[in-house]
């Protein structure tokens, strides 16, 4: 059995035979899709490559996150992330926002760490959701959670739809680069969707191809005014997650962290090949049609996107700050400062990891936080010292 079509630069491990054998499995049914009209919008394709049941690279169990996985995300890092959002959901909790919703709880370090850090400071939640769209993710969760903090597992459910109303706190780290996004090009004088077809007929292989933007892809790529020669995501599926937030949200606050710029920035005329990524291992790369199912693919986001989606569904928004003014205002440095330096290994670890969160030239800048609210005033404990909303 051949191994997925592409040269693996030679450092990194191969796929074993199970994923490789899930992985032709994978493109046997990308195959089948593109066999109907010769066509498979990228948004498709990446639906499938990253959540198809039972093949895409989120619903099948091996790990992700972590240093065992492909990517890193800020939960994994260091547990003062959780703690400092904690801070963030006290003021909510406190405020009348009884119960927390979480989308997409990854390893489930997240939910542990923030129920740990509320419970310290006596403020838990009624009831702690996770919506997650990947099984294999759910148990991981559960095992976390589990392991963590199994005397407060009561309260934790898993949902696996939006609930119709919600009076709370929905809260998700890096899901929103995980949705899938349609692709667009200004090429020539014309707007083109990108998606994916055979190199030929009578071949198994994988090729990008376009055909003329039309609909709600036309509509959106229209309304962004691209330059030639221009490569770019449209993020209609977050904003759908954003708009069915709004629609279900009756009290409380969206609160929403990921990679991503507000519009000027997302679409400068430099950025003229999108920001789509794919992680194998911690080794990126922008190839997406490799190692299908075996590897995660992201898009960053466009906050500017989001706000507008928020406030068409009737959400105020509430703050938008990179994440280090956010954590910082939520007090991740005097959490930092209970460590004892004496402690020297905990120390420096914990230092380490807040080091990365916050620097401009890791995570700091590149990530932001964006709140959505509905009667809830502001201005929220994280966004007191440096609220961006001017910007989106
Ligand atoms: C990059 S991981 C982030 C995991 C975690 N939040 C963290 O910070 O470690 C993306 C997660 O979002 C989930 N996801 C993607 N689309 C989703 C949706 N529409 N609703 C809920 N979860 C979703 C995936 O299954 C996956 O668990």
């Amino acid at each position: 059995m051949s191994a997925p079509s592409w040269p693996l630069p030679p450092h990194l491990p191969q796929p074993d035979r199970a994923a490789t054998a899930r992985s032709r499995m994978l493109r046997e049914r990308v195959l089948s899709e593109i066999a109907r009209d010769g066509f498979l919008p990228f948004t498709r394709f990446m639906e499938l490559a990253l959540y198809a049941p039972g093949l895409g690279y989120y619903a099948s169990g091996a790990p992700k996150l972590g240093s065992v996985g492909d990517f890193v995300t800020a939960p994994e890092i260091t547990a003062s992330f959780g703690a400092a959002l904690a801070a963030q959901l006290a003021e909510l909790i406190a405020a009348g926002c009884e119960d927390i919703v979480e989308l997409g709880a990854g390893n489930g370090t997240l939910a542990t760490d923030i129920l740990n850090e509320l419970e310290r400071r006596d403020c838990l939640p009624r009831r702690y959701d996770i919506l997650e769209v990947s099984a294999a993710m759910a148990k991981r969760q559960r095992a976390t959670l589990q392991a963590g903090v199994p005397h407060l597992l009561d309260r934790v459910r898993w949902i696996a739809r939006l609930p119709e109303r919600i009076r709370g706190v929905v809260l998700g780290n890096e899901v929103l680069d995980a949705m899938p996004a349609a692709l667009v090009a200004h090429r020539d004088g014309e707007l083109v969707e990108l998606g994916v077809a055979r190199v030929s007929p009578d071949s198994d292989e994988l090729a990008w191809t376009s055909r003329p933007a039309s609909g709600e892809v036309l509509r959106a790529a229209q309304a962004l005014r691209l330059p030639q020669d221009y490569t770019t995501e449209l993020h209609l599926a977050a904003r759908g997650l954003v708009r069915a937030l709004g629609e279900a949200l009756e009290h409380g606050v969206v609160l929403l962290l990921d990679y991503g710029f507000a519009h000027h920035e997302y679409y400068h005329p430099q950025r003229n090949r999108g920001t789509l990524m794919c992680h194998y291992r911690h080794y990126a790369h922008d190839d997406p049609l490799a190692l299908i199912g075996l590897q995660d693919i992201s898009v960053h986001v466009d906050f500017s996107a989001l706000a507008d989606a928020a406030r068409e569904s009737g959400l105020k928004v509430l703050g938008y700050a990179t994440q280090a003014h956010f954590l910082i205002d939520c007090g991740i440095l005097e959490r930092l400062a209970t460590i004892p330096v004496e402690e020297t290994v905990r120390y420096t670890k914990a230092a380490a990891g807040v080091q990365k969160l916050l620097s401009p030239a890791e995570m700091g800048e590149l990530f932001k936080t964006i709140a959505f609210g509905r009667g809830v005033a502001g201005p929220l404990l994280g966004f007191r010292s440096g609220d961006r909303r001017a910007a989106l």
